[in-house]
């Protein structure tokens, strides 16, 4: 049995239905990759959206991103990316059923599991307060309870987040970017084994890039709205023109873990 999920992520919605980034006009991308995605020859069981809905907290960014979005016809969960605010993200967009909370409702985050096919999926939220930087942390809560199901649970999983976990070899991104614990939470995964552990997917890279260290794939699927350089010596975030509009399509099959980009011109 085959299992397709849909990673998307940093659509940068603003406030504003013609709001742009980079020039790119972000509300045309996104309704291109609805479109794309529910014109696939398949049944996605989920779109993940790795975070970064918007570019800034502005109600209206949330507002529009729902109205995009409520036309999937699989789906949607999300959780949230540096730029996101998680009161405006429970106001304003629709959750589904069958997600378990992994924190309480007090640590403001937008962690929780959902169970598609036998599999769990990990759907994590490292965001740090804005004036800490753009960087990660997952939580000790988190932590404990990806913990508890690899020590306590035999069956398969997968994690999505916004952070990349290891550093990439682009000096800007490395310096910024990264989970500061995103070493503890690669031994929890390599703990677990290959045999059960499907991927580690995260967006915040605004470019597609995959890493595999101790039988763990990490998977970043790039940004509809913009892509940065990530050369090896950048010194600060550039950004790539024209870039095409992208998301990815997993497949989880008989011990297999497929990424697939799909891309299509702006
Ligand atoms: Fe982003």
């Amino acid at each position: 049995m085959a299992t397709h999920l849909i990673h998307l992520s940093d659509t940068h919605f603003g406030p504003e239905r013609e709001f742009t980034v980079r020039g790119a006009p972000v509300l045309d991308r996104a309704r291109r990759v609805v479109e794309e995605i529910n014109a696939l020859p398949f049944q996605p069981a989920a779109v993940i959206h790795t975070g970064d809905i918007a570019n800034d907290p502005f109600d209206e960014a949330y507002r529009i991103a729902e109205e995009v979005f409520s036309d999937l016809n699989a789906p949607i969960y999300y959780t949230t990316g540096n730029h996101d605010d998680v009161p405006m993200m429970r106001e304003h967009l629709t959750f589904h059923n069958g997600m378990n909370p992994l924190v309480p409702e007090s640590e403001n985050r937008h962690a929780y599991t959902i169970e598609i096919d036998g599999i769990a999926l990990f759907i994590l939220d490292g965001k740090v307060p804005p004036e800490e930087g753009p960087h990660g942390n997952l939580s000790e809560t988190q932590i404990s309870a990806l913990t508890d199901f690899v020590e306590n649970e035999s069956g398969p999983f997968a994690v999505f987040n916004h952070f990349p976990a290891l550093p990439i070899g682009s000096k800007w991104i490395d310096n910024n970017l990264p989970l500061k614990n995103g070493r503890e939470f690669h031994e929890i995964l390599k703990s677990a084994g290959a045999d059960r552990f499907y991927g580690s997917f995260f967006g915040h890279l605004h470019r597609g890039l995959q890493i595999y260290h101790d039988n763990i794939l990490y998977s970043a699927v790039s940004s509809p709205a913009c892509q940065f350089t990530a050369g090896p010596n950048d010194e600060y975030c550039d950004f790539l023109p024209d870039v095409p509009i992208c998301f990815n399509h997993i497949t989880f099959a008989n011990g297999i873990t497929q990424v697939k980009e799909y891309t299509f011109p702006s």
